[in-house]
């Protein structure tokens, strides 16, 4: 009998194939097949051999190509077919990625899998804009929270859990809800002039990233007509973003041009 067959959950970073890990980018260009998500970059995707057999499964909100519970299905089915099946997800698998959701899927059907670390868009988002999530004297630790809630329910944040000033909080699929979300943090004792920033399609050719304050948040996003895939960062550490830019995709463009 040859090996069992394998799942591989893996995380493909936010958008440049140069995050990868080095482990995803083996794994993609050996696979059977990949099933992979609306987040994966084009430039990832190509990496994927024309032999490689390619499942999308991608989702915007409100509308699925497949449910949760079909890509589970679809999963388990592809592992009883292939012998080495790469599940390809934006960011971490395991962060707001229902990566757990597919292992726990897996794993109760008796199917072996593994699970391959990205960088997720807190990370890699806030380091092309030039802010440190951490910084001695500005923020002592860091959360990580949703904006979007299950099937589009009122999204209720915790007060209690967002008020401590002293840790950055990155807020992921905040657009849909922002206007709540501020009111909210204000609420819960986060100042209205606290330093704000959005970042739109981190880490590609077209990243934007605006600075603000979180009061202001809201009206700008709507005004510069920032589109998912956004993140929102919050905290006295945006305010090192204009020092510390150094990701300039539009000057890298034109120094290519110009060559
Ligand atoms: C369903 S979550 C997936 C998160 C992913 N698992 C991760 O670890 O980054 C999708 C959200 O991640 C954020 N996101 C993912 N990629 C991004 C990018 N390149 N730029 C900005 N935000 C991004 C956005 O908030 C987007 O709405």
């Amino acid at each position: 009998m040859g090996k069992p067959a394998k799942i591989y959950l893996v995380g493909a970073g936010p958008g440049d194939p140069d995050l990868l890990t080095v482990k995803a980018q083996r794994l993609i260009q050996t696979a059977d097949t990949v099933v992979y998500d609306r987040l994966v970059s084009r430039e990832i995707l190509n990496l994927i051999p024309d032999s490689v057999s390619r499942v999308y499964v991608g989702k915007v909100t409100n509308r699925h190509t497949l449910s949760q519970q079909e890509i589970n299905a679809l999963l388990v089915k592809l592992a009883r077919k292939h012998q080495r099946v790469v599940r390809l997800k934006g960011g971490d698998p395991f962060i707001f990625g229902r990566g757990g959701e597919e292992a726990l899927a897996l794993a109760r059907n008796g199917i072996l899998f593994e699970v391959v670390p990205g960088i997720t868009a807190a990370q890699a988002c806030a380091a092309y804009a030039g802010i440190p999530l951490t910084h001695r004297g500005l923020a002592r630790g860091v959360q990580f929270v949703t904006g979007h809630c299950k099937d589009n329910e009122a999204l209720v944040l915790d007060p209690a859990a967002l008020s401590d000033t002293g840790q950055t909080l990155v807020i992921y699929m905040g657009l849909a809800h922002l206007p709540q979300i501020v009111c909210d943090l204000v609420d819960a004792g986060r100042s209205a002039d606290t330093p704000a920033a959005v970042i739109e399609r981190g880490t590609t050719p077209r990243q934007r990233h605006i600075v603000t304050t979180l009061g202001e948040l809201p009206q700008v996003v709507e005004q510069q007509t920032i589109l998912s895939p956004a993140i929102l960062i919050i905290g006295p550490v945006v305010t090192l973003a204009e020092e510390l830019e150094w990701f300039m995709p539009w000057a890298q463009e034109v120094e290519l041009k110009y060559a």
